[in-house]
């Protein structure tokens, strides 16, 4: 089974029907960039892969386990929140804005996870932590305070944080786009060496040509559906469906004239 196998998985709020049906699969070590127009269940399917969100129907598993739910003869039963919380441990999620406490410094931030919720020595912790900020360029920084970074630093920083509970599937919404154009850079470097370190990611990103080199598969999403999935070079090289050609021509007009 692949690291990721969700099955027409859906999702409302109140009456609005924000996910209809989605189906994804993520082969261990492989990289799916998620793209499509605001509303269109991005961040709500990330959140429901990592438990953030209940889902009204479908199926979730992640490394074989079915998330949040334990099927009994077919049907669903809630896990405790304990099983959910172990569940969501495995899970590295880094989104739009950093969400670094403000009060700890870049190694404090990274080993406060391990340590609170792993129970992991100070030593254990703080030797992976800094192993960490070594390889997102920021070992200098150990002793900064959030403040004290640039956003592309934080996000790195962040980047770090998810990667100390050593995740099996790491989630990335928008993690580039509340960044100033010039920091952009740094943080796709950053995830780039990730993915070739064999990392298995699903990222919610409009910087097309980091999906074009990096993904494995483009999923467009339009309206809560899936509207085509494929290789980057079919899907942003050649899209078929005049949903994603819209967006694509759109995204591209923006970027020439933002
Ligand atoms: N907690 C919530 N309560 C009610 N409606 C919600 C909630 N979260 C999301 N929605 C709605 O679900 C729809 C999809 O939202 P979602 O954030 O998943 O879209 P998105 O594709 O990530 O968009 P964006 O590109 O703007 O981030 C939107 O109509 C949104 O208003
Ligand atoms: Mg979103």
């Amino acid at each position: 089974m692949p690291l990721v196998h969700a099955v027409n998985v859906t999702k409302s709020f109140h009456h609005n029907e924000v996910l209809k049906g989605i189906d994804l699969d993520v082969d261990r070590g492989q990289v799916v960039c998620l793209l499509g127009p605001s509303g269109s269940g991005k961040t709500t399917f990330l959140r429901c892969i990592n438990q953030l969100e209940t889902i009204d129907g479908g199926r979730i598993w992640v490394d074989d386990e079915l998330m949040g739910y334990a099927d009994r003869d077919g049907k669903l039963y809630r896990l405790k929140n304990k099983e959910i919380a172990a569940q969501r441990r495995e899970i590295g999620m880094v989104f739009q804005r950093f969400n670094l406490f403000p009060h700890k410094t870049a190694l404090e931030n990274i080993v406060e996870a391990p340590r609170q919720v792993k129970g992991e020595s100070k030593k254990t912790a703080r030797e992976r932590a800094m192993k960490l900020l070594d390889r997102v360029g920021l070992a200098d920084r150990c002793n900064a305070y959030p403040a004290q970074l640039s956003g592309g630093q934080q996000q790195r920083v962040a980047i770090a944080r998810a990667l100390a509970m050593q995740p099996k599937l790491m989630l990335f919404d928008e993690p580039t786009s509340a960044l100033d154009p010039e920091l952009v850079g740094e943080v796709l470097a950053v995830m780039r060496e990730l993915a070739l370190d064999g990392m298995t990611m699903i990222v919610v990103t409009h910087e097309m040509s980091f999906a074009r080199d990096v993904a494995d598969t483009v999923v467009f999403m339009d309206g809560g559906v899936v509207v085509e999935a494929g290789p980057p070079k079919d899907v942003i090289g050649n899209p078929q469906h005049s949903r994603t050609q819209a967006f694509l021509s759109r995204l591209r007009s923006e970027h020439e004239h933002p």
